[in-house]
């Protein structure tokens, strides 16, 4: 079985719902704490085994490319100063060289059509996707768990969490077949079902193993919900002649894309800090104690 080494960031959506803060810095860049949200999903995917990534960039995301080069009169400048705490700390973020490829899509057609754009770097072979709005705090990280299922099923893995019933007009959901533990054989997928209507409460959650099938079927994509060219549209008739597996992650995951799901994640980011969690608890505690 071939080894999952290239990873898909698409990070070419326009961020509408996370507007003003959106007009002039890519989403992708709005600091979860004390790094930029890509930070944590890049450490994601290497953490997971992968080997190159490749971003999928649109217009006003030049941010992006510079902050995983070298800032080398910042760097020069700390180094003078003796501050080699924060040298060692930024050297440490920076990608190793040629291990990134940056592909424009030239406009936001979707999700579908920004993987698409990646083909010809990704070539013939199995690969991940990240959505990089969407961050997992997890002990084992989300891709990781699903490299390891990866392993022993082969095919195509999709990271799943259940979700209120209520709310599944708001994701892709997978229609499940069968379950063994955290795993879950797939026979099907449809993207913003209904509320009553959907085959489950399992939600698509922005992580994904694909075979490198999935560019021909993207190539003639029809637009689907929201005009768009939709990934899951594409999978869905991949599963018709490939096995897809869903695994239940062990984790929690924030989507950054909306504002209170970017504020949760801030929050939960910033209690998980090794030295700073502690004093971000009693900040907090001060806005929630009740009036005396
Ligand atoms: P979203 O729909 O969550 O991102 O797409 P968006 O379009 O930036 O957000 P809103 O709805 O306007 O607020 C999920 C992921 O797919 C990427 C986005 O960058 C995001 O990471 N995407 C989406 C593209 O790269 N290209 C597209 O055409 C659409």
């Amino acid at each position: 079985m071939r080894k999952i080494r290239k990873a898909v960031l698409p990070v070419a959506g326009l961020g509408t719902r996370v507007l003003p803060a959106t007009k002039a810095m890519p989403k992708e860049m709005l600091p979860v704490f004390d790094r930029p949200a890509i930070q944590y999903v890049v450490d994601e995917a290497f953490a997971a085994g992968i080997e190159h990534v490749v971003f999928v960039t649109g217009r006003n995301k030049g941010a992006i490319e510079d902050y995983f080069d070298t800032a080398y009169e910042l760097e020069i400048t700390l180094r003078e100063k003796g501050k080699t705490d924060i040298l060692e700390a930024l050297e440490s973020s920076r990608p190793t060289p040629g291990s990134m490829s940056f592909v424009r899509q030239q406009a936001p057609l979707g999700l579908g059509h920004a993987i698409w754009c990646a083909r010809d770097i990704v070539g013939d072979e199995p690969f991940a996707v990240l959505l990089p709005d969407v961050l997992v705090q997890a002990k084992s990280g989300c891709l990781s768990q699903m490299v390891d299922v990866y392993a022993e099923t082969g095919g195509n893995i999709i990271a799943v969490e259940q979700v209120p019933p209520s709310e599944v007009d708001k994701y892709g959901v997978i229609s499940p077949s069968s379950r063994n533990g955290n795993r879950i054989l797939m026979n099907g997928m449809v993207e913003k079902p209904a509320v009553g209507a959907a085959p489950s409460n399992l939600a698509i959650t922005g992580r994904y193993i694909l075979q490198a099938s999935v560019f021909g079927y993207l190539a003639d994509q029809a637009s689907g919900a929201g005009g768009e060219i939709q990934l899951t549209d594409a999978m869905a008739r991949q599963m018709a002649s490939e096995d897809f597996h869903a695994v239940e992650y062990d984790g929690q995951s924030y989507d950054c894309g909306s504002k209170l799901g970017y504020l949760r994640a801030t929050i939960a980011y910033a209690l998980q800090h090794e030295q700073l969690g502690g004093d971000a608890a009693r900040i907090l505690a001060e806005f929630t104690r009740p009036p005396e």
